[in-house]
């Protein structure tokens, strides 16, 4: 027991272990945690299909670990605790194999591809859980809503919700959490927050990265999935939720919830608010990429988006008619990562001041970190010409990376920061209006180069 009288997770599995994930974000983001947290005593078991030796699996916990330059008595336990067990996570037998190899209570993070997820979960009811248990499962929750929601029926007849963890890194990222700060700290921005003072919303997170040999996982997903279903609309619910009355799992998680049950697509109609694209060959900040379809294990006729950008309303009060853009997209040309709230124009400008009169802008940069107040001021030069001023805060890096945050609250058994069954359904139900829209053929799928700004057409 700790001091808050809760129980600590004792042995941590990784069901795809040998994944990209796992070497690439899971365990650095162990490897942080366990070196901001010296005290700390967890067992790690790799289990995964490949068949790899103890020796093998720890060489790459290692070298994960050397790469977030982790060390200190909780990362050499830790390596001397692991072990992998070759493991078929559909298998009911192999999985009591895995909880027989755990010390105190376990907690099985399902670092795998959707389908195979479902598959392990039903596994695991011809198993006895140890009590306590912990399900922790990486995006995309499901492939749709109802699937999402089976899912969900079939987790909460295993364990209790609060030890299910539905995986979204971003709430992991400093600055995504610092929009609680920001707004429920502040008597600055909150009175402003609402549709008599904001014009529109933008959440945009556009990377440089192409497909980085992910097609086995992306062409299925594309850009709405990867990111605009699993990532940008928690960040939505943080910008439109009402103030909770604590920032502790049941009050937070409720009050997204309530805030992702509101949104749907901008004026109702999801073809006239969204868009999608596919990148062509081009050049990416002088890396040459190829055309997506060209990427290997990509199927062109899947007619998958690299590019998304969706517009949504929250039906409430508060936001009702402010459209909220989001958008996501591979191989552009600059990485823009960032909310952005643009305040009404003021009614009037007083008359004797020039000048060209831009909106209020309020950016939360995410990477690097930093927050931009865009005003209109009174110029250095002649001060009835108006010039524009920024304020600037740039943010440090967190204590922990995403996965070391995301990892401490499934280690803690405090799911503050994951994804509460509904929610999960919620924003699955946004979602889908859209890709029935564009299965339908309603919406085409365009075109830009890779390292431009995305189609031609899209500039405004
Ligand atoms: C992941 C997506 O969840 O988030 C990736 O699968 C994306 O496609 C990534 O690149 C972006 O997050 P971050 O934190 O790596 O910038």
């Amino acid at each position: 027991m700790d001091d808050a009288g809760t129980e600590n997770i004792g042995t941590l599995v990784v069901l795809g272990a040998t994944g990209d994930l796992t070497s690439r974000l899971l365990l650095p983001g162990l490897g942080r945690l366990l070196t901001e947290q010296p005290r700390r005593r967890i067992r790690l078991i790799g289990a995964d299909l490949a068949p790899l030796e103890t020796r093998q699996w720890t060489a790459t916990v290692r070298e994960a670990f050397a790469s977030a330059e982790a060390a200190g008595p909780a990362v050499d336990h830790a390596l001397d605790h692991t072990d992998y067990l070759v493991t078929d996570a559909s298998s009911a037998r192999d999985l009591g194999r895995v909880l027989a190899a755990a010390t105190g209570i376990p907690a099985l993070y399902f670092a795998l591809p959707p389908a195979v997820t479902a598959e392990a979960v039903g596994a695991l009811h011809q198993v006895d859980l140890p009590t306590g248990t912990v399900l922790a499962l990486e995006k995309p929750f499901g492939t749709d809503r109802d699937s999402a929601a089976a899912l969900n029926r079939r987790l909460t007849s295993l364990v209790d919700e609060d030890q299910v963890f539905r995986v979204d890194h971003f709430l992991g990222k400093s600055t995504v959490l610092n929009i609680l700060g920001l707004r429920f700290t502040n008597y600055l921005f909150e009175p402003l927050l609402n549709r008599d003072h904001v014009a529109k919303v933008e959440i945009v997170y556009d990377e440089q990265l192409g497909l980085e040999n992910r097609a086995g996982y992306y062409d299925r997903a594309g850009a709405m999935v990867d990111m605009i279903q699993s990532h940008l609309l928690q960040v939505m619910a943080l910008i439109t939720m009402d103030a909770p009355q604590s920032v502790r799992a049941a009050d937070l998680r409720t009050a997204k919830a309530e805030a992702l049950r509101a949104v749907r697509p901008f004026a109702g109609d999801p073809v006239s608010a969204s868009r999608r694209a596919r990148y062509t060959a081009g050049t990416v900040g002088g890396r040459p990429l190829p055309a997506y379809v060209e990427e290997p294990g990509v199927d062109a006729g899947r007619g998958t988006e690299t590019l998304a950008e969706i517009t949504l309303e929250s039906t409430t009060w508060r936001w009702s008619g402010v459209p909220f853009v989001l958008r996501s997209g591979k191989a552009l040309g600059e990485a823009r990562r960032e909310i952005a709230i643009t305040f009404r124009p003021v009614p009037q400008l007083p008359a004797g001041l020039d000048g060209r009169l831009e909106p209020t802008v309020l950016r939360i940069c995410l990477g690097p970190d930093a927050m931009v107040l865009e005003l209109n001021v009174n110029g250095p030069g002649d001060p009835f010409v108006l010039d524009r001023g920024r304020l600037e805060a740039q943010f440090g890096a967190g204590r922990l990376n995403p996965y070391g945050e995301v990892l401490h609250g499934i280690l803690e058994r405090d799911p503050s920061l994951s994804i509460r069954a509904e929610g999960a359904e919620h924003a699955w139900e946004v979602v889908d209006r859209f890709r029935e829209a564009w299965r339908s053929g309603s919406v085409p799928l365009e075109e830009y180069p890779a390292g431009s700004a995305g189609p031609p057409t899209w500039r405004s």
